[in-house]
C-alpha cells in the first residue's frame, strides 16, 4: 500500500510560513501585500476556487480584493482593468481565475499582466524564464507538486518523470521543472499512442489530463511516485484523475483528491504573492 502525500499537512507548514514573513514584512514597510483576483463570469468551480483563495489570504494577513466582471466583458474592457491594476502601487499580485469566456483573447489578456505582479507565472516573460531554467514566479500547481516531492525525499535525478497532459497551467511547467531537477521528462497527451504502457514505465507520474478516474494500476508501475493533479465532482463527490483505490495498491507514493495537489496550490499562490511583494517594495526604495 502506497504512502500518501499529505497535501493539507504541507499546505498548513507553507502557509505559516508565510503568515509569519507577512507579519513581519508589514511591521517593517507598513504596507500589507495585496492581491487580486479577476474572476469572469459565474463558473461554479471558479467561483469556489476564487473563496478559497479569498479565505487563505485573509488568513495569512494578506489583503484580498476580487473583481468580478460579467461573462459578456470586452478583450478591451480587461485591458483596461489590468493596466489600471498594473499601474496601482497598492497591489502586488493579480491573478486572472481561468478558464475565461471563449469570446476573449486569453493570450492578450494574459500577456498584458506586469510579469512584476504575475502570481500565477503564466506571462510570457515569466513562462520563458521558467523554461530557461531561471524560473522566479513559478506557476502555483507545478510548484506545489515539486514541494511535495521535495518534502517527502523523493529523489528526481535520472528517474523517468512522465507528465500526462500538455497545458500551459500544470503540464509544460511541470516537465520544465522536472527536467530542471535532473529528471528524465517525457510529455504525454490526448494524441499519445498507447498511453497506459508509456504511463507504466514512471518513476514519477504526473497526471494532468481532467478526465476522472483514467488512471488505474495498469498506468502504474509498481513502487512508482503518482501525482494526481486532476479535480472533478462525479456524483457530488470530489475525485482526481487518478483511481487511488485501484492505483494506490500498485504505488509507492501517491496523492490523495482531496487533500493533495490542491491545498498546495492555494500555499504557492501566497508565496507567489509575497516573493512580488518583497520585489516591488524593495525596488521602491
Ligand atoms: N484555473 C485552474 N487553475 C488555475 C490556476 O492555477 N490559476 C488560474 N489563474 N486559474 C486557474
Amino acid at each position: 500500500m502506497a504512502v500518501i502525500i499529505d497535501g493539507t499537512a504541507l499546505s498548513k507548514k507553507v502557509k505559516e510560513q508565510v503568515r509569519l514573513e507577512t507579519e513581519v514584512l508589514v511591521q517593517k514597510n507598513n504596507i500589507t501585500p495585496h492581491l487580486v483576483v479577476i474572476l469572469v463570469g459565474h463558473n461554479p468551480a471558479s467561483e469556489s476556487y476564487v473563496r478559497g483563495k479569498e479565505r487563505a489570504c485573509i488568513k495569512t494577513g494578506i489583503l484580498s480584493t476580487v473583481i468580478k466582471r460579467e461573462e459578456n466583458v470586452t478583450n478591451q474592457e480587461m485591458l483596461d482593468l489590468i493596466n489600471e491594476l498594473n499601474t496601482d502601487n497598492s497591489v502586488h499580485g493579480i491573478l486572472l481565475q481561468l478558464p475565461i469566456p471563449s469570446h476573449l483573447d486569453s493570450e492578450l489578456i494574459i500577456s498584458s499582466i506586469s510579469p512584476r505582479k504575475d502570481v500565477d507565472g503564466f506571462t510570457p516573460v515569466n513562462v520563458a524564464k521558467l523554461a530557461n531554467g531561471n524560473g522566479e514566479l513559478i506557476p502555483c500547481t507545478p510548484k506545489g507538486i515539486m514541494k511535495m516531492l521535495d518534502e517527502y525525499q523523493i529523489d528526481i535525478t535520472g528517474k523517468q518523470c512522465t507528465v500526462l497532459g500538455r497545458s500551459q497551467i500544470v503540464g509544460k511547467p511541470i516537465a520544465n521543472l522536472l527536467l530542471k531537477a535532473n529528471g528524465t521528462v517525457t510529455i504525454c497527451h490526448s494524441k499519445t499512442i498507447n498511453l497506459s504502457a508509456v504511463a507504466s514505465m514512471a518513476d514519477i507520474l504526473v497526471v494532468a489530463i481532467g478526465k476522472p478516474k483514467m488512471v488505474d494500476d495498469t498506468y502504474v508501475k509498481s513502487g512508482a511516485v503518482v501525482i494526481d493533479v486532476g479535480i472533478s465532482k462525479v456524483d457530488d463527490i470530489l475525485c482526481g484523475d487518478v483511481d487511488f483505490e485501484k492505483a494506490s495498491k500498485k504505488a509507492g507514493f501517491i496523492t490523495p483528491v482531496p487533500g493533495g495537489v490542491g491545498p498546495m496550490t492555494i500555499a504557492c499562490l501566497l508565496e507567489n504573492t509575497l516573493l512580488c511583494f518583497k520585489k516591488i517594495v524593495g525596488e521602491s526604495k
